[in-house]
């Protein structure tokens, strides 16, 4: 990450909110920006439900705040029941489209050939794919982390061929830590992972601007550590981003910690005048 590059804070708000309170959510949001109490150096996204992208749409439009569909099917437009297109997520507001979550691999059986396929899709529909890599407890457990993260990094942008999206965003997010039977992790336990998906994200896409994030329990407690122990270029949030005041919360946190980063040659200058 270069030192301008803004620090993105995003949440899936998952299966919840009706479209009052999408647009409830989307309003406080609105006040905020225009009463300047967003952090500058943080930028915003959410990813509503797809029954409420296009009223979050409407009233976002103008603030900076990017919008995202959770998932969308890879074909084009058909005889496919209950799906939605990339091309109609994008129609209704989105300009990211989440794919491969935990959640959807683990419970709805996205495999990461179906995630190799909706990147596919996602990139020809101008949309900026959010590929979720993570490993479950048991491939943690037997020592299979940094195996699971590549091999699904590399998978999921195995078939672009010489396409390339403007911008790919990757979110580590291992599966023991999100939900609430999760178990939040700390930046030690997780800054290899990281390591691993920007070392494959770097071989794979060179060239194109991308960004890692980190996501699964992040909460007002434990983002400061995220941000200044870890080499992330942003948070990927769930519960606790699940109100306005809680994404907010979280931004002016992650803005404070953000002040207290080290950059890599401030931590070298520091370490060459105190050589204990
Ligand atoms: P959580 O969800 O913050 O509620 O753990 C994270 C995620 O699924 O991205």
């Amino acid at each position: 990450m270069t030192a301008a590059a803004p620090f993105r804070l995003g949440t899936s708000w998952k299966m919840t909110k009706t479209l009052g309170e999408a647009g409830a959510y989307a309003d406080a949001l609105r006040s905020a920006v225009e009463a300047g109490s967003v952090p500058p150096e943080v930028r915003l996204f959410v990813l509503p439900a797809a029954t409420a992208l296009a009223a979050v749409r409407d009233r976002l439009a103008g603030t900076g705040v990017a919008l995202g569909a959770q998932n969308a099917h890879p074909g084009p437009e058909g005889a496919v029941t209950g799906e939605v297109s990339m091309s109609m997520v994008r129609d209704a507001g989105a300009s990211i489209v989440e794919i491969g979550h935990a959640e959807r691999r683990t419970l709805l059986g996205e495999t990461d050939d179906m995630v190799a396929d909706k990147v596919v899709a996602a990139v020809s529909a101008g949309l900026t794919p959010l590929v979720c890599v993570g490993e479950t407890t048991a491939e943690r457990a037997r020592g299979g982390t940094e195996d699971v993260l590549a091999r699904q990094v590399r998978s999921a942008l195995s078939r672009l061929g010489s396409s390339r999206p403007d911008e790919l965003l990757v979110a580590y997010e291992p599966h023991w830590a999100i939900g609430s039977g999760g178990r939040a992790a700390t930046p030690d336990e997780v800054a290899d992972g990281l390591a691993t998906v920007r070392q494959a994200l770097a071989e794979e896409m060179a060239g194109t601007p991308s960004a890692v994030l980190y996501g699964g329990s992040v909460h007002p407690g434990n983002v400061a550590d995220l941000v200044t122990g870890l080499d992330v270029d942003g948070l990927f949030v769930g519960r606790a981003a699940w109100t306005a005041s809680g994404l907010l919360d979280l931004a002016r946190r992650c803005a404070e910690a953000l002040g207290e980063r080290r950059t890599p040659d401030l931590v070298s200058a520091i370490v060459r005048k105190d050589p204990r």
